[in-house]
């Protein structure tokens, strides 16, 4: 007797579907794997561990977890985080007197589950700050003792909240000039230089064990090197309670040079202080202007000139990118023992504040994993020079 149901159609179509399931099922293995060395899917903090710290910025939507390619990435590659804008002044503290912890509540706990080192950033900035921060009820900017109190306030109740949470605070932001001058923010001009020392201060005060930084943009730059280390003296020389010193690391591909990124560490991990890297991403698309730092502020205008590689970047430039983070590694390698983490700025390209700065709406490629969340050539790269450590 045949069994109805077991014929040669249902035969076939059970075939059928095996074997979409069996190519689905291998597509899925692809897709979640990295990068595969003989079967064995390579992840950064593990190949890093006992060297630094490996990390990368997140944003909002893969705190909430709605970005399903970003966050198995996050999860599996980085051991440490950073907020990239939820914990800015406009963000947390949007007006005088008015905090909001939703985003940042959300970012701590997302790294507190996953057990990663987790950054503040950044509590003193001149930008991504609104206006009224710096004014009274009436529109009038505060005078000295009000602004202090305006920090102080701002500085322990955010560092507060999160006492014993968030491990690292990226203090002050930014307050150097390309020429090591100090910035004339409104932190400075209504404060004065001694804003830093306060800050810094009122932040040990909150947290007392927080690791406490500066962080800065173009410290490869010898003239702005030499301003932070200054800097740096001036405030351990006042007691300052600092114990750390970010080389932001927006980098292009021939610049800056090998020898001044090996120099910023080397002469920083002199001030005995830690050293690390915050914000790393290498920029391929052609300058925008005669200019080579990180000011958020600056905006130029879309031409199609400067956006050449929309619609994929040719094999040469894939080749540039991943040489260039093959000896940039090499160089972080070598010090090692000055580093205390290396950070990316974003998970994938896609990401990339890149796309939007200085030039809104170009497509840049500045990261480790692509578009789709697969490693590039540079991943690879910088796993073989891990991998080949003297
Ligand atoms: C950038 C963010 O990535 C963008 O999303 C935002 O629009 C502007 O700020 N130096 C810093 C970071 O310290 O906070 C900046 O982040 C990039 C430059």
């Amino acid at each position: 007797m045949t069994n109805p149901v077991i014929n040669d159609h249902s035969v076939f179509v059970f075939i059928l579907i095996f074997t979409a399931c069996t190519l689905l099922a291998c597509d899925q293995v692809h897709e979640e794997s990295g990068s595969l060395n003989s079967g064995q899917e390579l992840l950064l903090q593990e190949e890093f561990s006992g060297y630094f710290l490996i990390g990368s910025a997140i944003n909002q939507r893969q705190v909430i977890g709605n970005d399903s390619r970003g966050v198995p990435l996050i999860k599996k590659h980085f051991n440490t985080v950073t907020a990239e804008n939820i914990m800015k002044w406009q963000h947390i503290h949007p007006e005088p007197g008015n905090f909001d912890f939703s985003g940042s509540d959300q970012f701590v706990e997302f790294a507190e589950a996953n057990d990663m080192f987790i950054i503040g950033h950044t509590l003193v900035w001149h930008s991504q700050i609104p206006g009224s921060a710096f004014e009274d009820e009436n529109g009038n900017l505060l005078d000295r003792e009000a602004m202090i109190e305006r920090m102080r306030k701002h500085i322990h109740t955010i560092v507060g909240r999160y006492k014993g949470r968030v491990h690292g605070w990226d203090v002050v932001n930014e307050a150097l000039n390309q020429d090591g001058t100090l910035r004339e923010s409104l932190w400075y001009q209504i404060i004065g230089e001694d804003y830093i020392r306060l800050a810094f201060e009122f932040a040990h005060e909150a947290d007392p064990d927080a690791e406490l930084y500066y962080n800065d943009y173009s410290l490869e730059n010898p003239s702005k090197r030499e301003g932070a280390i200054r800097l740096v003296r001036q405030l351990q020389e006042a007691g300052a309670p600092i114990t750390g010193i970010g080389t932001q690391g927006h980098f292009h591909i021939p610049n800056p040079s090998l020898e001044e990124i090996e120099r910023t560490i080397v002469e920083f991990s002199e001030l005995g202080i830690d050293v690390m890297v915050t914000e790393l991403d290498i920029d391929v698309l052609p300058p925008a202007m005669d200019y080579q730092g990180a000011d958020v502020n600056i905006s130029v205008e879309l031409q199609d000139e400067l956006n050449p590689y929309a619609d994929g970047l040719p094999e040469y430039k894939q080749q540039e990118l991943t040489q260039r983070y093959k000896d940039i590694f090499e160089v972080y390698l070598k010090h090692h023992e000055h580093l205390t983490r290396v950070t990316f700025w974003g998970v994938t390209d896609g990401d990339s504040w890149k796309n939007n700065w200085p030039v809104r709406g170009r497509t840049n490629y500045p990261l480790l994993f692509d578009r789709n969340g697969d490693p590039k050539p540079a991943f690879d790269a910088v796993i073989d020079v891990v991998q080949n450590v003297n």
